[in-house]
Order: structure tokens, then sequence, then C-alpha cells
């Protein structure tokens, strides 16, 4: 029987990178950064790890299913949205330099400290995006959003409502086949597996560039006959252009897929949201930061998400991220037809 050579664990650089490790080599490049920065991306890791041990052990412990309850948003909460917003506050709660939590399952933020206090950042999260999912075993996920905790204009603006252009950094946390750590604070975006057997994020790939073009978009078809013009319009195009459709109803998912393999993934206003689904400040502008670090677009309509003024925490917003050509192909549409039901309405 020949032997079967062991498995080695194969990491795209010869050295081992932890998250930790890289995280502080980046601050290296910046003179100003005092390390707070690895305080809070290891906080972020650590509930990362336990979120995904509690969404892989879901059905064994039975947490599955309905909490109960409805969040701010008169959506019906999960069981595991629960705890996982539970989990990120205990991990992040006591990181002396965090000022402001806030979540998607919150109505008000948490805020911890004022800057007199030491309190820098504002962390902003979806603390498990796709949550329908859960019971079905497909992938889920945690996005963030980071800000500095700076004085706004005027100043009764709260400090955690700055535009997505403001961020210093922002990823995902992707519970799926394996658990995926995403993240770019600026230079370029970074992609970290969690190794089970040394319970370690490593380094697998870094300055991922998305794919420039890829016919593949990704859009809730059934609310067709609901969207604006534009997109209506788009989807005809593309149905006669040879794309081809991939909807796995988590954004995280979704984004993932888009920024490996390319694509455009679309969430457009409709009747119900008629300013979309998605929500600004932990959806749209974090995703939007990872996308534009790798080379791809996000905007909301004809407008560029990270621009967008951020005038409430749990604002909503259309998407359409992804590929550069992809995006500019869904908005060409938007030249000729309404990308908002506003337009429509002045178009009459
Ligand atoms: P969440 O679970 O945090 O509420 O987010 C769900 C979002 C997003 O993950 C996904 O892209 C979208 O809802 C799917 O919406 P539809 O079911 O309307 O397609
Ligand atoms: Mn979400
Ligand atoms: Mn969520």
């Amino acid at each position: 029987m020949p032997d079967i050579p062991a498995i080695q664990p194969r990491y795209t650089r010869d050295n081992l990178t932890s998250l930790q490790s890289y995280i502080l080599n980046e601050e290296q490049k910046h003179p100003e950064a005092t390390g707070e920065f690895s305080w809070i991306m290891s906080a972020i890791a650590l509930a990362g790890k336990t979120i995904g041990n509690k969404v892989r052990r879901a059905r064994i412990e039975d947490v599955l299913g309905a909490h109960g309850d409805t969040n701010v948003h008169g959506e019906e909460q999960q069981k595991l949205d629960v705890i996982a917003n539970e989990i990120i506050m205990r991990c992040l709660g006591d990181r002396a330099n965090i000022a402001v939590l806030a979540s998607e399952e919150d109505e008000q933020p948490k805020v911890l400290r004022d800057r007199s206090e030491g309190g820098r950042y504002c962390v902003l999260f979806d603390p498990l995006d796709g949550s329908s999912n859960l019971d079905v075993s497909v992938g889920v996920g945690t996005i963030f959003s980071i800000l500095r905790n700076e004085r706004r204009k005027p100043r009764d603006i709260p400090h955690y409502l700055q535009p997505g252009n403001r961020q210093v950094a922002a990823g995902y946390i992707l519970y799926g086949s394996s658990t995926v750590f995403v993240v770019t604070t600026g230079n370029g975006v970074s992609m970290f597996v969690l190794d089970q057997s040394i319970g370690a994020f490593v380094l697998v790939e870094e300055n991922i560039r998305i794919p420039k073009a890829k016919k593949v978009y990704s859009i809730n078809e059934a609310y067709r006959d609901d969207f604006p013009r534009g997109y209506i319009e788009y989807l005809k195009w593309a149905h006669t252009a040879g794309y081809s459709s991939r909807y796995i109803g988590s954004f995280v998912a979704d984004l993932h897929r888009s920024l490996l393999k390319g694509g455009v993934f679309l969430y457009p206003p409709t009747r119900t949201h008629t300013d979309g689904k998605l929500r600004l400040v932990y959806e749209a502008n974090p995703m939007a930061m990872i996308i534009e670090q790798a080379g791809g677009k996000a905007v909301s309509g004809l407008q560029r998400i990270q621009d967008i003024r951020t005038t409430a925490l749990h604002q909503r917003t259309s998407v359409v991220i992804g590929s550069p050509d992809e995006v500019d192909a869904v908005t060409k549409f938007f030249d000729a037809y309404s990308a908002t039901f506003e337009d429509a309405a002045e178009a009459v």
C-alpha cells in the first residue's frame, strides 16, 4: 500500500502570517498608528471565531429559528442574530479605544466612552448577514466598518454618521464552507482563512483584484416588475447578452463570489423598499470600500455609495457593486431610463 503523503496546509507564502501579525505589520506603514488598531481587529477576529462556532453548531445547540422579536427594521430576528450581536458586544466592549458600537440589531448605538476618555474609533456592524439562510446551512456572515471618532460639523451630528469615504477599515467574515476573514485598511484587500487546527486566521491572499468583467449578475429577479425602469431595461439586455445569474440571498456570500470571480450584485429600489433594502453604514459602505480597494465599483444609482451623506444609522440605499465593466454596463441604462422612482416621477 503506497504511503499517503501527509497533507501539508498550503498558504500562499512560505511563512505563516496570522491576522494579528499582518495588522501589526500594516501599522508599521502608518507612523501615526499607535497599535490600537490591532486591538480592535483582534477583538473582531475573536468574535468571528466565536460566531462561526455558534453558526456551525446551531442545529446541535438548537439555536436555529426565530428569536420571537422583531428588530428596528420590523424584521423577524433569528436567535443567532441576537446571539451574534451579544458576542460582538462582549468581544469589543472591553477595548479601551472604542467610543461607539453601532449594530443593525439595536435601534440606538452603544456609546462606551468619548474622545477625552480614549474613545478613538466607532465600529458599525451587521452581526449576522443573510440570517434567513441559517436553517438551511447556506453561507452567512458578519460585516464591519470602522470610523475615527471625529467631531462632526454641525456639532450635533453624531460621530458615527460619516460618509463611507471616511472609513479607516472595513471587512467581513464569511461562515461558509470555510471561515474567511476579508479586510482592507485602505491599502488593498487581504483574505485570511481560519485554520481550525491552530485556531488562527492565516493569510492566504493579499492585494486581491476583482476581475474587470464577468457576465454574471446577482439580483432577486422575483421583484423585477417592481424595479425602476433602468434596472428592468438592463435585465432585458443581459438576458440577450450571454449572462448567467447567481443569487444566494446573503449579501456577504454574493459579494465574496463577485470579489473573487467577478460579476455584479444589484439590490435596486422596490415599491417595498423605495431606497433599496440594504443598510448604508454597516452593509453597503464597508462592502463598497472592499470592492473599490480591489479595483471594482460601488454605486447607488448614479452616485458613488461611499459619497452618500449619512443622516441616520439605519438608512437604506440601493446597491450596484462589483466588476468595473459590469457596474458600467448597468449604469449605462440609467442615462436613458430611471434609476429611482423619483427619477421616473420627474420623467412623466
Ligand atoms: P440581514 O440578514 O442582515 O437582514 O441581511 C439580509 C439581506 C442581504 O444579506 C441579502 O442580500 C438580502 O437581504 C436578501 O434580500 P431578499 O431576500 O429580499 O432577496
Ligand atoms: Mn445584512
Ligand atoms: Mn443582519
